[in-house]
């Protein structure tokens, strides 16, 4: 049984729990990360792979966007496609910002290694089992490492510990009201060993469903189709993914070797409270959104942005409001997000038949899409991701 104490216990690494460790750091602020998983384990684990212009600016603050803006891809806008027919959203003419393409497992790494660098202490395949004394002053996280029962005892708990952690489950049931809605449909997605034939992502609705093609790099494209929610993987050989997504892009697509192929669900998930005494929720702990708007990750940076700001007024001020009105700050720019993927998600996949009421009023959204400059900024400002101070 060992005892250990910092400032503020974080409990998981990924993008959420990382980040904020180094902002914290920047402020001279101590933390320890719990995370049940292997280094290797985290780090190598594909999910998403679009950074916001704010989440890029979060990481040139820290001094963590090296390799980022050397093997980033910088894309100034993305191709909307209505079978067949393409509308481009110019980021740069609507928002004079820009998204830039880069692995999440990438973004992972580079900021586990800047945690070491920078001596922030990560415990990998420690189970954090129970957040203790919450509602008081000296919280403490209890977690198993090699088989030992351990505590960490802090001032402050943050749940970065993602949609199945133990940070919501801790959270008192009756101070947040939850919301959901687990979408008919789920992504089928490929990494493959091929250079994009597509200079920018192309989100393309087709009446056979939707598909999405975005890349990795030069040399690595990712992308995706909706598949029904009991789809099996073994049920599309390589052969067939690739006919379809090109049935579906009505592009020619250069045909690597597939090295990754899983099926997602797609939900949107939020509660409307993350905090309760001193333990704070952040990233997917607190919501989850559809993948069509690329906002996950975004998201958490854009939470543990908050939190760390409202942790530095407490310990350099002796200022709580920013922590009091921590959730409030948040969950605002959550539901704008929440609209936003839920926005795009209807928007581009195939839900009615073919000539039914609901998918001619899909139709009438492209048509409007394709002749309106206005609905073209709504999309364009909302994908790169609103500023923080429009929530501030
Ligand atoms: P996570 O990355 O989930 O990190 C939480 C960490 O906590 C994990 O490392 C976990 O091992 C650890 N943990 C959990 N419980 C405990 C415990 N009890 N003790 C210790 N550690 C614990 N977003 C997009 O925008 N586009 C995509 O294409 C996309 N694809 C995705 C695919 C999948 C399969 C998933 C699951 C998510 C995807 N997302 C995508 C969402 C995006 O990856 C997440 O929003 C992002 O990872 C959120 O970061 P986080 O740090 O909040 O949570
Ligand atoms: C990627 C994933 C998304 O959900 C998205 O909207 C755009 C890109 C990706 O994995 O590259």
């Amino acid at each position: 049984m060992k005892n250990i104490k910092t400032q503020v216990g974080i409990i998981g690494a990924g993008p959420a729990g990382l980040t904020l460790a180094l902002m914290l750091q920047k402020e001279g602020i101590s933390s320890i990360i719990i995370e049940n998983r292997s280094r290797e384990y985290v780090e190598n684990r594909i999910r998403a792979g679009l950074l916001e212009h704010n989440t890029v600016e979060v990481f040139d603050k820290l001094g963590v966007s090296e390799r980022l803006h050397r093997e980033g891809l910088v894309h100034h806008g993305c191709y909307i496609a209505y079978n067949g027919v393409t509308q481009r959203i110019d980021f740069q003419k609507h928002t004079q910002r820009e998204v830039t393409i880069y692995g999440q497992q990438e973004v992972v790494k580079d900021l586990i290694k800047v945690c070491f660098d920078r001596k922030i202490e990560i415990v990998f395949e420690a189970d954090a089992t129970e957040i203790n004394d919450f509602m008081t002053e000296k919280p403490s996280i209890s977690f198993t490492h090699s088989g030992e029962n351990n505590t960490l005892n802090c001032d402050f708990v943050a749940g970065t510990d993602g949609f199945h952690g133990i940070g919501r489950k801790t959270l008192p049931k009756e101070s947040y009201n939850e919301f959901k809605i687990e979408y008919p449909f789920s992504w089928l997605g490929i990494l493959a060993y091929s250079k994009p034939s597509y200079d920018e992502l192309i989100y393309a609705f087709h009446h056979e469903g939707f598909a999405l093609a975005s890349m990795r790099s030069e040399k690595v494209c990712r992308l995706y189709l909706q598949v029904p929610n009991d789809e099996k993987i073994e049920n599309w050989s390589d052969e067939k993914v690739w006919a379809e997504l090109e049935n579906r892009l009505g592009i020619a697509l250069n045909k690597g070797e597939i090295f990754e192929k899983s099926i997602t669900p797609m939900r949107s998930f939020m509660i409307d409270n993350m905090q309760a005494g001193r333990l704070f929720l952040a990233g997917d702990a607190a919501h989850i959104v559809p993948p069509t708007g690329a906002k996950g990750l975004n998201l958490a940076v854009a939470d543990v942005r908050n939190l760390a700001k409202g942790i530095t007024d407490f310990y350099k001020n002796n200022n709580e409001e920013l922590l009091d009105n921590y959730s409030k700050k948040c969950v605002a720019r959550v539901w704008r997000v929440q609209d936003f993927s839920n926005f795009m998600t209807y928007l581009c996949h195939k839900q009615a038949e073919s000539g039914s009421f609901e998918q001619l009023l899909q139709k009438s959204k492209f048509d409007y899409l394709r002749i309106s400059e206005a609905y073209q900024k709504t999309i364009a400002e909302n994908y790169v991701g609103l500023p923080f101070e429009a929530f501030e």
